[in-house]
C-alpha cells in the first residue's frame, strides 16, 4: 500500500488545472449501457474510480478505450450487447458507484444482477431508494446471496418521490426512466451539478429530460438512445480542496478549469472566513474559469453545516474541517448527509487539533500548531483532509493507505508538487 511523506510548512505558489468530476464522469460512462451506439466521452479524470467501473463495464461485456488527451482521458464506450449482467460483489466493494449500471441495465436489456454494497467507511449508505423506484418503474426486485436481481420487460412511467434526496439514486431513475414507456417525474430529486451534466448528457443520446438541477425532473420515455459526444464538468471537490491547500499554506494558486457557480457554497464560506477568491469574469474557451486564491491575512472560524446541493457539500468538509484548526476561534461542523463522516478528526487530533466529535457535530477550536505525524486515511475526503493537514503542519507527515485517494484525485502530489509542496509517494516496492 502506498504512502505519501509530506514536508509541512511551503506556502504554495503557482497555477493548477482541475481535471474532470469523478462523480460526473461515474454516471456518464454507465449510461453509455443505454445504447448499442458509440458514446465518446472527454475529460474522463485519471482516478482509479474510472478504472474500476471500466473493468465493470468490460465485464458486461462492452468495448471501451482510453486515449489521453491534454486535458484529461477520452473513453470510448460501445454498447452493443450484454454478455453477463452481473456486478460483482468485488468491485462493489470497492465502489458503490458501480451500482449506476442497475437503471441502465434493467432498462436496456432487462435484467441487472448487483450485489448489495453493504455499508462503509461514511455510513451504513443503503441503496433502497434506487430500488423501490425502479420497483415503481415496473421492475421486479428480488434478493438472493447479497445480490439484487432486477428484472422488468419494458419500463413504465411513474411519478417516484424520494423521501432523502439522493445523488445516485436520482441518476439511477433518470437514466432508467429515460428508455420507459411514458412520462416519469422525479420529486425531491438531487440537484447536484453531476446530475445536472449527467441530463445534458442523456439528452445529447435524445433522452427528453426536462428540470435537472431543480427537485422535480420530468423525463419523457423514448424507444431507443443513440451514441454521441460530451465533455464532464471540472471537479468542484478538487477545487474545493485547492483552495483549501492555497488558504491553509498562505499561498496563492490559480486553479483553472474550474466551474465557479458550482461552488457557490463553498466560496462563500472560504470568503466569509478570510480566504480571499478572485474569478476571472470571462470563461477561457476551454469551457473553464480561472479562480485565483489569495494569501488570507488571518483566518476566523464559523460553523458549517452540510447539506444537499446547492448547500455546502459533504464531500468538502473534512477539508474545512482541516482549514478550521488554524482559524481563530471555535467552528461547529455538523454532518447531515452522512453519519459516520468524522473519521479524519481523530487522525487530526493526532496532529495537534483540538476537535471534540458528538454525534453528527465537531468542535474545532483552533488555531492549534500542527506537528507532522503518522496517520492513516479512511475514506477519499478524509484523505485529502489530512493531505491539507500534512502541508499545513510542522515537520513530517507519513500518510498510509493513501489509496482512498487515488480514487478520487488525479495524482495529486504531482500536481501538489508542481506548486512547491513537499510530498513524495512511497511505494510497498521502494
Ligand atoms: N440514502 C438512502 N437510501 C438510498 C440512497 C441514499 O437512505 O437509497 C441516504 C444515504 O445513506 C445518505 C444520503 O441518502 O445518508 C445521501 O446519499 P446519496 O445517495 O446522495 O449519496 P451517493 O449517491 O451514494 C454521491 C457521491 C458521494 C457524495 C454523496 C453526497 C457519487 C458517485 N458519489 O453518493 O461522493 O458524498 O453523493 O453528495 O456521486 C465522494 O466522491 O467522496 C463521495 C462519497
Amino acid at each position: 500500500m502506498d504512502k505519501f511523506l509530506i514536508t509541512g510548512g511551503q506556502a504554495l505558489e503557482g497555477r493548477v488545472v482541475i481535471s474532470g468530476a469523478k462523480n460526473a464522469a461515474l454516471p456518464a460512462l454507465t449510461a453509455a449501457l443505454l445504447t448499442d451506439e458509440r458514446v465518446i466521452l472527454h475529460n474522463i479524470p485519471r482516478v482509479r474510480d474510472i478504472s474500476t467501473l471500466r473493468s465493470l463495464l468490460e465485464d458486461l461485456g462492452v468495448d471501451t478505450s482510453v486515449t489521453h488527451e491534454v486535458h484529461g482521458n477520452r473513453i470510448e464506450i460501445e454498447a452493443r450487447q450484454l454478455l453477463n449482467p452481473v456486478a460483482p460483489y468485488e468491485l462493489v466493494k470497492q465502489m458503490r458507484a458501480s451500482v449506476l449500471v442497475l437503471g441502465p441495465l434493467v432498462a436496456r436489456f432487462g435484467h441487472a444482477r448487483v450485489s448489495l454494497p453493504g455499508g462503509c467507511a461514511i455510513g451504513v449508505r443503503p441503496v433502497n431508494l434506487h430500488l423501490k423506484g425502479l420497483e415503481k418503474l415496473g421492475a421486479s426486485i428480488n434478493f438472493d446471496h447479497g445480490y439484487v436481481d432486477a428484472r422488468a420487460s419494458g419500463l413504465r412511467g411513474t411519478d417516484f418521490y424520494f423521501d432523502t434526496i439522493s445523488v445516485t439514486g436520482t441518476e439511477n431513475l433518470m437514466m432508467a426512466a429515460a428508455l420507459a414507456d411514458g412520462v416519469t417525474t422525479l420529486e425531491n430529486a438531487a440537484r447536484e451539478p453531476e446530475v445536472q451534466d449527467l441530463a445534458a448528457l442523456l439528452n445529447k443520446m435524445g433522452a427528453q429530460i426536462e428540470g435537472a438541477g431543480t427537485s422535480q425532473i420530468r423525463i419523457r420515455g423514448v424507444s431507443r438512445l443513440h451514441g454521441t459526444e460530451h465533455t464532464v464538468i471540472p471537479d468542484r471537490i478538487e477545487a474545493g480542496t485547492f483552495m483549501v491547500a492555497a488558504a491553509i499554506t498562505g499561498g496563492e494558486l490559480a486553479l483553472e478549469r474550474c466551474h465557479s457557480e458550482h461552488l457557490t457554497a463553498v466560496l462563500s464560506k472560504l470568503e466569509e472566513v478570510g480566504v480571499r477568491v478572485v474569478r476571472e469574469t470571462a470563461a477561457e474557451a476551454n469551457g473553464g474559469q480561472t479562480l485565483s486564491v489569495k494569501p488570507a491575512n488571518r483566518l476566523r472560524a464559523l460553523g458549517l453545516t452540510t447539506q444537499e446541493y446547492p448547500g455546502f457539500p459533504t464531500d468538502m468538509q473534512a477539508q474545512y474541517m482541516t482549514l478550521m484548526t488554524q482559524a481563530e476561534g471555535s467552528a461547529v461542523i455538523t454532518e447531515t448527509i452522512f453519519e459516520n463522516r468524522f473519521m479524519h478528526a481523530l487522525e487530526l487530533a493526532r496532529m495537534g487539533a483540538d476537535i471534540t466529535v458528538t454525534g453528527r457535530r465537531a468542535v474545532v477550536r483552533g488555531k492549534t500548531p500542527l506537528s507532522g505525524a503518522k496517520i492513516q486515511a479512511s475514506d477519499l475526503r478524509a484523505s485529502a483532509s489530512l493531505v491539507l493537514a500534512g502541508l499545513a503542519a510542522e515537520g513530517e507527515t507519513l500518510i498510509d493507505r493513501v489509496y482512498h485517494i487515488d480514487r478520487g484525485y488525479e495524482r495529486i502530489e504531482e500536481k501538489l508538487t508542481r506548486v512547491g509542496a513537499r510530498i513524495a509517494r512511497i511505494s510497498e516496492s521502494d
